[in-house]
């Protein structure tokens, strides 16, 4: 009764929230995110590309019947795990047992006849299910249940920190209600499979691998989807046999630089992305960034997607953001916490510019980490020193060499998030940024080797800095905002939870009526300055503790 075309590439997309409850089927929860920290990085992701090779995408239509749906699906093969989400239009993601399934669902689908239009005959893994008789499903079927695929809002998570015992409690409160679900982070892999197919056509042996924060741990609800197209999979396998008299190489096309051939290659796949890949809208080809990038818009997934190539380092320090996420619980919530106070308080925006980036926060996080006594956090060089040879990692002559498995001993430190999080306010308050860099490869500030305002060494490519976008006023920006958190989360009658519904502790950071740039004018906000600045200066005087004080190393 059921039939599956696929879909073509111009339908519309109006966001909604999603509706909650999962809708699951009995199978296990998927045993990837309990084994996080016995699985390597690679191993995870090996694991999570697999699956979403398995994986198909299907629009439904209105008032589908869960059990007509497994029925005729699982008449193509077992079914492994399958959910349904709503953007414009109900979704379900079908992961089945075997890869099989899907050439047996495809030999059965149609490509659509239009009467206005005519489709472009490519066949994805991004399907819909054709209601073949409507009025057999009408009135009196009950929807299915949708998994939420966005993040809560700012009021509700509010009401729910001020319910909490703890400034502890809010941090990770912040984190659970942020952080990717299972069901997003299949989505997102299923999304990189989809694009693979495209690329794939051209290079059959390439793969398109997520990075940055969809699989660094640091990822929120509604993050953008980082793409890296690795061809080199292809290259890597190219080893002669040695004793041979002779050994065969590929005629290619040769081009001035590898920049040329990653910009001709992206330029290339945008194309056909554009052209035939359904769902994809909206394709930007940025080629003469540092970065060549295409980007794009996923409708059916709601995900904003940059899909870059030959950015090997990017793709090692996302597993080096992964691995520091692992060492201990507080990294994350520190960083969760941080990073949705930035965004309330218009540090951080959802447009590129000159503000600061979740990325350059997080390494602002992970930096005071490792300044604590004792450190929470191993200085990268450190976790370079805890690798053995099967790690060692060099790319473009960069050493991007780290220890890649559970070798790293918990942290002595007991510090509550509490403090942690008054730390981080009062050491960025205080931070000398006029003369200091950030470094998180040696967990000591440096003499910054240029005038930017904010400088934050790249890990890997040391000549680099993360943070070269940003400008004075958002630094000031910044400051501002950290004193001012400082000086308020001091406040002894905002540590503790008043009633069940008053906001406290961090959610009075979080109000909007604390903002800074809420609204409020200059002269108004003076006074509260001051006070901060006096404040800070009589603790730069008694804390020996903030970094800067011992002076640049
Ligand atoms: N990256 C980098 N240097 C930069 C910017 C980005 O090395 N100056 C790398 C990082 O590995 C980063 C990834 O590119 O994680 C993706 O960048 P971006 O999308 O800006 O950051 P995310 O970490 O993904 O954070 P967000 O959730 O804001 O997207
Ligand atoms: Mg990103």
């Amino acid at each position: 009764r059921l039939r599956l075309r696929p879909r073509p590439s111009h339908f519309l997309h109006r966001s909604c929230s999603a509706k909650s409850a999962p809708a699951l089927d009995g199978t296990e929860e998927s045993d990837i995110t309990e084994k996080t920290s016995t699985k390597t990085f690679s191993e995870l992701q090996a694991e999570r590309h697999e699956q979403a090779e398995r994986t198909i995408l299907i629009s439904c239509p209105p008032n589908i019947s869960e059990k007509k749906f497994y029925k005729y699906l699982s008449s193509y093969g077992a079914i492994n795990k399958y959910f349904f989400y709503e953007t414009f239009g109900i979704y379900a993601v079908v992961e089945f047992a075997d890869k099989d399934s899907i050439g047996m669902l495809k030999s059965f689908s149609s490509i659509p006849s239009l009467q206005h239009e005519c489709a472009i005959p490519f066949k994805s893994r991004f399907f819909s299910l054709v209601n073949n008789h409507p009025r057999d499903l009408s009135a009196a079927q009950p929807s299915v249940s949708c998994l939420k695929q966005s993040v809560i809002p700012l009021n509700e998570l509010l009401r729910k920190l001020s319910g909490t015992e703890s400034i502890d409690e809010q941090l990770y409160t912040i984190c659970k209600e942020y952080q990717l679900t299972e069901e997003n982070t299949r989505l997102r892999f299923l999304v990189c499979s989809l694009v693979k197919d495209i690329a794939a056509a051209y290079f059959p042996e390439c793969s398109v691998k997520p990075f940055g924060s969809s699989v660094n741990n640091f990822g929120k609800m509604g993050c953008d989807l980082d793409m890296f197209l690795d061809l080199d999979s292809m290259s890597g396998k190219s080893n002669p046999k040695k004793r041979s008299v002779f050994s065969m190489e590929y005629q290619t096309k040769r081009v001035a630089s590898e920049r040329v051939a990653t910009q001709n290659t992206l330029s290339v796949i945008g194309e056909c992305i554009d052209q035939f890949a359904p769902g994809c809208v909206g394709i930007q080809k940025i080629l003469n960034a540092r970065c060549p990038l295409v980007r794009f818009s996923h409708q059916p997934s709601g995900f904003q997607c940059d899909l870059t190539a030959n950015n090997r380092i990017a793709m090692r320090s996302t597993e080096l953001l992964y691995i520091y996420s692992n060492i201990d619980p507080r990294v994350r919530a520190l960083v969760f916490g941080v990073r949705c106070w930035a965004r309330v308080q218009g540090i951080t925006s959802s447009v590129p510019g000159c503000w600061i980036t979740n990325f350059s926060l997080t390494m602002m996080v992970l930096f005071l980490l490792q300044k604590r006594n004792p450190p929470i956090i191993p200085t990268l060089d450190q976790l370079r020193d805890l690798a053995e040879a099967e790690d060692e990692c060099i790319i473009e002559s960069h050493d991007c060499t780290f220890v890649s498995n559970n070798k790293i001993k918990p942290s002595q430190n007991t510090e509550t998030l509490e403090e942690l999080l008054q730390e981080f306010f009062e050491f960025y308050g205080n931070f000398a940024f006029n003369q200091l860099s950030i470094n998180i490869r040696k967990g000591k500030e440096q003499h910054k080797p240029e005038a930017s305002p904010l400088y934050i060494q790249n890990p890997f490519e040391q000549a680099l800095n993360v943070s070269k976008n940003v400008n004075q006023t958002q630094l000031g920006k910044f400051v501002t905002a950290a004193r001012e958190s400082a000086w308020l989360l001091q406040q002894e009658r905002l540590k503790q939870p008043v009633s069940k519904t008053k906001p406290w502790g961090l959610a009075t950071l979080l109000h909007p009526s604390t903002q800074s740039s809420g609204g409020r004018s200059k002269k108004q906000r003076q006074p509260a300055s001051e006070r901060i600045r006096s404040l800070l200066d009589s603790l730069k005087t008694n804390k020996q503790t903030s970094g800067f004080l011992n002076g640049p190393n």
